[in-house]
């Protein structure tokens, strides 16, 4: 099997059109590439799914902030087409910038459209340190859909904020695409997969463990049945590596995103923290 690599927008549109026509189901997972078995695993339920498979991959400069890592966002193309040859994808979309939002345009609302999700569920969680994070998101992955025309589009439940936003788009904007979510995936020893990961010293990866270890603890002390979140955040606060800066652990409903004092079945537990420079975020379902 030989998985294409299309870059233009028109080609991806008439590949698309031609399936169709043949009556083929279309599953499609969004990457910013750096792939790794996190990504693996949503393409193939993407391929268990669906008779054919697009991933795209776009480093989209509209969902990074001023300061952030989008000059140095790793990428690796080759090795990537080499995984989705492996899984058996159909296509690779990977657009340049200009593809997607034309040449000389300025990437803002005076001069591109936005889908702006509400402003409440932008305004926390990660949307609190990202301002307009969450707008570039829904605006690229509508603009993704609109190309792709996916009957399913998988996404992982580490983001869940974005899974929830994403959710939420669809349902508002009468999109004809199931979201099917996918579970976390961690190494061995518990950190979870991220493409940032490469950017940890070995010191900040030993540090980054403790995450985990914070969120696997919170789940112990539930099962043993302790549900106040308060109790549950200091000791969780207790287990993480003192040079880690948190920028937040909540405890929300994972259906809603509301926050809760009491942890329950289907709390979401989200962390979000910087080990050196590098910004990680993790979570666990209880
Ligand atoms: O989760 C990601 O990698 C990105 O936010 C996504 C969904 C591909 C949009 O750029």
């Amino acid at each position: 099997m030989n998985t294409i690599l299309l870059n233009k927008i028109s080609d991806v549109k008439k590949t698309v059109k031609e399936w169709k026509k043949s009556g083929y189901s279309i599953g499609f997972v969004p990457t910013m590439g750096a792939l790794h078995a996190g990504h693996a695993s949503l393409i193939k339920k993407a391929k268990e799914t669906a008779d054919k498979v697009i991933v795209s991959i776009f480093v989209n400069p509209i969902q990074f902030c001023q300061g952030e890592d989008l000059d140095k966002y790793p990428k690796t193309l080759e090795e990537d087409a080499k995984l989705c040859n492996e899984i058996g994808v159909d296509v690779i979309f990977a657009p340049s910038p200009k593809e997607m939002y034309g040449e000389n345009v300025k990437l803002n609302n005076n001069e591109l459209t936005f889908v702006c999700p509400p402003f409440n569920i932008v305004d926390c969680m990660c949307g609190k340190s990202r301002i307009g994070h969450f707008d570039g998101v829904a605006t690229v992955v509508l603009k993704l859909f609109n190309i792709t025309q996916p009957d399913y589009a998988f996404f992982g439940q580490k983001d869940a904020q974005q899974l929830f936003i994403l959710k939420k788009m669809v349902k508002d904007l009468n999109l004809d695409v199931e979201i099917i979510p996918c579970p976390l995936v961690r190494e061995q020893d518990g950190l979870a997969l991220s493409s940032r990961n490469t950017y940890l010293s070995t010191e900040e990866r030993n540090q980054a463990l403790t995450i985990s270890k914070a969120l696997f603890y919170i789940r112990e002390l539930y099962n043993k049945g302790i549900c106040d979140t308060s109790v549950l955040f200091d000791s969780a606060i207790s287990v993480l590596d003192k040079n880690i800066d948190i920028e937040y652990l909540e405890f929300r409903n994972f259906d809603t995103l509301d926050k809760t004092n009491e942890a329950k079945d289907n709390t979401l537990v989200a962390i979000a923290v910087k080990v050196g420079k590098t910004r990680l975020i993790d979570n666990i379902i209880l």
